[in-house]
């Protein structure tokens, strides 16, 4: 690990493009729309932005199913676009970093279309993982994996000679093909588009499903029950130890270009098998989503941060810290919504930004965004909703687009008002605007914390300490000399000796309420 490296204490933004602000009115967010508000950006304070796909798709789970690696989507507003928000955001000091989706394609990839279309036993099927059925007539599916959105994750196809024949993998939606990364050309290609990124002046890769892509030889059956959008550390289906000399190739190229950082998802749960990613030739940076799994409880909050902090510690690696994003549900809610999951929210937000590291926010967390959760049925786009025969609602809730101003949907999203999704009419007291005008909003709060963070002393350096933990306090110090205190339980507490920097809550009678957390020099 190199301690100077830009990204080793930098807070990334997750824009989710179809979310964040649509420029050319069709509903849909795009990249002109992230350029028209990238002083949004600078006034929160973040050091990079985390770009969700925005590569040619046919959006079947909306951008993660690329058709094209190496070119925009028109939806999204094509190369020009890229080229004109990669220019002003380094104009503006924030880096650009690129979801980039190695473990499948979409089905319109040219790849999938040659495999269908060459038939069984060619070579174009050697690029992804088609298997004869099992059964006489082959009318079972390979082996009983299941798709992470619900159902098979066998696709059987129609051969070019009209019948049914062979099946392909599908980890994901039967619209994402899984990669064979056996074959060399499928490593080539994806270094291809690294390499083309990168020229172009991107600044990394937030890398999906990056414990994916190698697969046991014998594709082994996985146990049964395995929930939707979730699975554990012995399913066959991910983190086969193959997938470290692919990460260890992708470095290689990354290496070219000494500043690039990448960043992958890495759902593993075991902290020595997650640590073997940040090992020093494999990923800069593991998503560790520990965070995401507490509740609003000061004893699961320290084993939560002391489990993450041993992890990556094991190959000294920089820890990663995140509270939601496009696939979690959104803190506010997780911790009860309304007025009170909005306080805990925030108490949460200064606990995770006084740990060393790296941190990720989610796009609508610094207005304090809840989960949408009476979206009607007809307009669930998840894949998930269908897959799981509508019994999982999926994470349309987290991607409803963001409100900048006015009083009514589509709050300046859009000229449209047929958004993607609909916007709830309640989010005209959680606008941009609105909260601009109140200094006692969620914004002004991230923005404070986020300039304290970057221009305090007390936030530099690397080390933590615990002074209490105890079942309703958390107090810590943390690298350059920062106290932390979160209070979890029910009695307002008295703050230790110190400078108040920051509290998420007014204090009452000098004490910390429950609920909230703040920040001592
Ligand atoms: C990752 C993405 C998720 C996507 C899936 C398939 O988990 O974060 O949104 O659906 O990969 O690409």
């Amino acid at each position: 690990m190199s301690p100077a490296a830009w990204w080793s204490n930098a807070v990334f933004y997750q824009v989710y493009p179809r979310s964040f602000a649509d420029s050319n009115g069709d509903g849909v967010g795009d990249i002109d729309g992230i350029v028209a508000h990238l002083d949004h950006l600078v006034r929160l304070g973040i050091d990079a932005i985390w770009l969700s796909p925005v590569t040619v798709s046919p959006m079947a789970d909306h951008g993660y199913d690329v058709a094209d690696p190496r070119d925009i989507d028109p939806l999204f507003g094509g190369m020009p676009a890229i080229e004109r928000l990669i220019a002003a955001a380094h104009e503006r000091n924030i880096r650009i970093t690129m979801d980039v989706v190695p473990n499948h394609t979409s089905s319109q990839h040219p790849w999938f279309q040659a495999a269908l279309a060459a038939g069984p036993g060619t070579e174009a099927r050697e690029r992804y993982w088609f298997r004869d059925g099992k059964g006489a007539g082959g009318e079972l599916p390979p082996n009983n994996w299941t798709s992470v959105f619900g159902g098979s994750a066998w696709e059987r196809v129609v051969e070019p000679d009209g019948n049914p024949g062979q099946y392909y993998l599908h980890l994901f939606d039967t619209h994402q093909p899984d990669l064979n990364w056996d074959n060399p050309e499928v490593f080539e290609d994806f270094a291809t588009s690294l390499r083309f990124w990168l020229d172009r002046g991107v600044d990394g890769f937030r890398i999906d499903v990056a414990h994916g892509m190698a697969k046991p030889a014998d594709l082994p059956d996985a146990k049964e029950g395995v929930k939707v959008l979730s699975h554990s550390d012995d399913d066959p289906r991910f983190n086969n130890p193959a997938v470290h000399d692919i990460h260890r190739g992708i470095r290689k190229v990354v290496d070219e270009y000494p500043d690039a950082v990448t960043i992958g998802e890495v759902w593993v749960l075991d902290n020595l098998l997650w640590a073997e990613y940040l090992r020093p030739d494999e990923l800069h940076l593991g998503f560790n989503f520990r965070l995401t799994k507490v509740g609003f409880d000061a004893v699961e909050l320290h084993d939560a941060i002391e489990n993450s902090l041993a992890a990556t510690a094991i190959y000294d690696a920089v820890p990663t810290w995140t509270l939601s994003n496009h696939d979690i549900d959104r803190e506010v809610t997780r911790f009860g919504g309304g007025e009170i999951g909005l306080r805990r929210a925030k108490a949460m937000v200064m606990a995770m930004l006084a740990l060393p590291g790296t941190v990720f926010i989610y796009n609508g967390e610094e207005l304090g965004l809840p989960d949408v959760l009476d979206l009607p049925d007809e307009v669930l786009q998840d894949p998930t909703w269908e897959r799981s025969g509508h019994t999982e609602r999926g994470r349309d809730k987290v991607r409803v687009p963001l409100p900048w101003s006015g009083e009514e949907p589509p709050f300046g999203f859009s000229s449209s008002p047929d958004t993607w999704l609909p916007m709830p009419a309640d989010w005209a007291a959680l606008t941009v605007e609105k909260q601009e005008a109140d200094p006692h909003s969620t914004l002004p709060f991230f923005r404070e914390a986020l300039q304290l963070r970057r221009e305090r002393d007390e936030f530099d350096g690397t080390g933590l300490e615990w002074l209490t933990a105890s079942p309703d306090v958390v107090v810590l110090r943390a690298r350059g000399g920062l106290l932390c205190v979160l209070n979890a339980g029910t009695e307002a507490i008295a703050l230790p000796a110190g400078e108040l920097m920051l509290a998420s809550a007014p204090l009452v009678n000098g004490e910390l309420p429950p609920d909230s957390a703040a920040w001592l020099a």
